[in-house]
């Protein structure tokens, strides 16, 4: 399944993490088929995949002790899987689920990407996984509270879910005015990326021939690779370059490089 840069460029701005959800309303047959259908179609990398569970949703967020935003009443979710022996598992799980996480908000849903807090052994069995597989992050899908509750709000504030760090902090090498069209746009989508308590590990070098994304910062991993996040961040600068006309093609890197968007070879 190609990008569908259309559908999903009006997604990045429109997400949000949201954490509690309506229980009087369930997902309807035809979405739980678009969404089974975009786990089963988006799988731009043979050892990343997306798995819908509609059973016992709520167990694989219940009881988890330190988890710093407690997930309610969720009717389904999204396991995102990665097959270890890949070296470049971690950032093809990030675009993959980040894909579904962006169709999710084009049919209407709510979602939050949950990465060490939750119990990775019930959505292991649930998600039906493989020898060499994990399930490196999962999301819950509905239809949010209309209302934030006091608990998400706090949690927003606590999280400062909100900000982002400027675009001059980000990047490195050409100079802003010898940037390509397509960079500046496809820059500010990826920067809009959520990330693991919203610590934005990113940084991207300019170059002639594409962009370089690599992993910025250290500090505490918080059970969740920052590969991880960057591999959500190349999604949405892809979706912006392909909304400006630029296509390219990812070349996975070393640490603490994580890939380059190649527009010519
Ligand atoms: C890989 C990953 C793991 C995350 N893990 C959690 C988590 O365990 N619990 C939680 O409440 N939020 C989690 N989040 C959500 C982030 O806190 C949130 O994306 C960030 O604060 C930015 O806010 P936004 O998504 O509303 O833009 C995670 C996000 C990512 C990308």
């Amino acid at each position: 399944m190609d990008v569908p840069f259309s559908r999903w460029h009006p997604a990045i701005e429109k997400r949000r993490s949201r954490r509690h959800f309506d229980p009087n309303l369930p997902l309807a047959p035809e979405t739980l088929a678009a969404l089974h259908k975009v786990c089963n179609q988006f799988v731009p990398f043979p050892h990343a995949r997306s798995r819908l569970v509609t059973e016992s949703a709520d167990s694989v967020f219940k009881g988890i002790i330190g988890s710093y935003g407690r997930i309610r009443n969720a009717p389904a979710f999204i396991a995102f899987i990665g097959n270890m022996s890949d070296p470049f598992v971690q950032e093809e799980v990030g675009y993959t689920g980040e894909g579904i996480i962006l169709e999710a908000t084009a049919l209407g849903l709510n979602t939050c990407w949950v990465g060490g807090f939750f119990r990775a052994e019930i959505a292991t069995s649930l998600a039906e996984v493989g020898d060499n597989e994990r399930v490196l992050a999962i999301t819950p899908v509905g239809y949010a509270r209309e209302a934030e509750s006091l608990q998400e709000k706090l949690m927003t504030r606590f999280a400062r879910s909100h900000n982002r760090v400027a675009l001059s902090k980000l990047a490195t090498g050409l100079p802003r005015e010898k940037w390509p069209d397509w960079a500046n746009p496809s820059l500010e989508a990826a920067r809009l990326a959520p990330s693991a308590a919203n610590r934005q590990p990113w940084g991207f070098d300019v170059q002639d021939d594409g962009v370089t994304v690599f992993v910025r910062t250290r500090g505490p991993e918080f059970n969740v690779s920052r590969r991880l996040d960057c591999g959500i961040a190349m999604l949405h600068l892809e979706i912006a370059a392909l909304n400006s006309g630029c296509r390219g093609k990812w070349e996975f890197l070393p640490s603490p490089q994580v890939a380059k968007f190649k527009t010519r070879s």
